[in-house]
């Protein structure tokens, strides 16, 4: 393997630059030159493709979003699309491909390596959590840092005022951001998409806090269930509770990354590039018990339910959340 090319798809995480960094200079420790692929799929096939040095990626660990760029390219399941960006890559003779991105990002990798002769590893990097073959991907802990430091402050807020604030965080079909908050943030109650909890059962633990002498409380709701918006309205008009609502949104996806995620990135980036140098193609890579771990792209695929932790489940059902 003499030449390989780096790109981040889809929606940008905290972390994916020291991924980008790891691979980068990974290469190029092994004699491999290393081209930077900005705007995703879209420079691969606009040809936007720049041969990176070790000083390229220099202080760019400590920043959030991508200095490479992402962009969605629904156009790129055409063949035809795809053929045009197959010839940039040919033109330049790249051998291997990391993508840095979720499952939809190693769709269009596993197309390029059925239709030319490169070879492709995939590196979990959304704040969701939610790709199969990985107990955690890169930037998940950062936005779980963002929320937690918004959920103390509206703590503040609503314990002055003893109000009951609902909390909208991300994951459009995981609950992780959602679960890990209202544990690591002390939340009353949690709403996911993974447990199919009633609003019944949500008053109940609001009801069990104010007994308890509580007089504020913190609901986080992950975006899959419901918004913000439609949950306060459901509890004013089902239970009369009067609510206040916090969506959020994409400060989630921003910030310094946490020190756990620079560091998993730098590993799962380093990772990557020995797996290309063995030859091995078709896998995404991620952490299991501590421990680097691959996964077939079929497999990742394949596995449309996302998996909650349930001992996670089970911890906060015993901690009354
Ligand atoms: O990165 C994942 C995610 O943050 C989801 O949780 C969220 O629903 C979505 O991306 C938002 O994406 P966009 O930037 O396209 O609005």
């Amino acid at each position: 393997m003499k030449k390989i090319a780096v790109l981040t798809s889809g929606g940008d995480a905290p972390g994916m630059n020291a991924a980008a960094r790891a691979v980068v200079r990974t290469a190029i420790y092994n004699g491999i030159e290393v081209y930077g692929i900005y705007q995703g799929y879209k420079g691969m096939l606009e040809g936007n493709i720049k041969k990176l040095e070790v000083g390229d990626v220099g202080n760019i660990i400590n920043r959030g979003g991508t200095f490479l760029g992402s962009a969605r390219l629904p156009e790129f399941a055409d063949p035809e699309v795809r053929k045009e960006a197959i010839k940039n890559l040919e033109e330049i003779g790249i051998e291997g491909l990391v993508v840095i991105g979720g499952d939809g990002s190693y769709k269009g990798a596993t197309k390029l390596s059925q239709e030319m002769n490169i070879k492709t590893i995939g590196i979990p990097g959304t704040i969701d959590n939610d790709i199969y073959g990985t107990d955690f991907t890169i930037g998940f802990d950062t936005a779980l840092n963002t929320i937690i430091e918004s959920i103390d402050k509206i703590r503040d807020t609503a314990s002055s005022h003893d109000r009951v604030f609902v909390i909208e965080v991300m994951g459009r079909h995981a609950g992780d951001l959602a679960l890990f908050a209202g544990i690591a943030g002390g939340a009353e109650s949690v709403m996911i998409p993974e447990q199919k909890d009633t609003l019944e059962q949500v008053m109940e633990r609001v009801n069990n806090a104010e007994k308890r002498g509580k007089k504020h409380s913190i609901i986080v709701l992950a975006e899959g269930v419901m918004s913000g918006a439609e949950l306060s309205n459901k509890l004013k008009e089902q239970f009369g509770l009067e609510s206040r609502y916090t969506t959020l949104g994409h400060v989630q996806r921003g910030g310094s990354p946490s020190a756990m995620d620079r560091v998993l990135a730098s590993r799962l980036g380093n990772y990557a590039v020995d797996l290309l140098m063995e030859g091995i193609s078709g896998k995404a890579v991620g952490i299991r018990d501590n421990k680097l771990v691959t996964t077939d792209f079929e497999d990742i695929f394949n596995a449309t339910e996302h998996e909650i932790d349930l001992n996670l489940c089970e911890v906060s059902k015993q901690l009354g959340i």
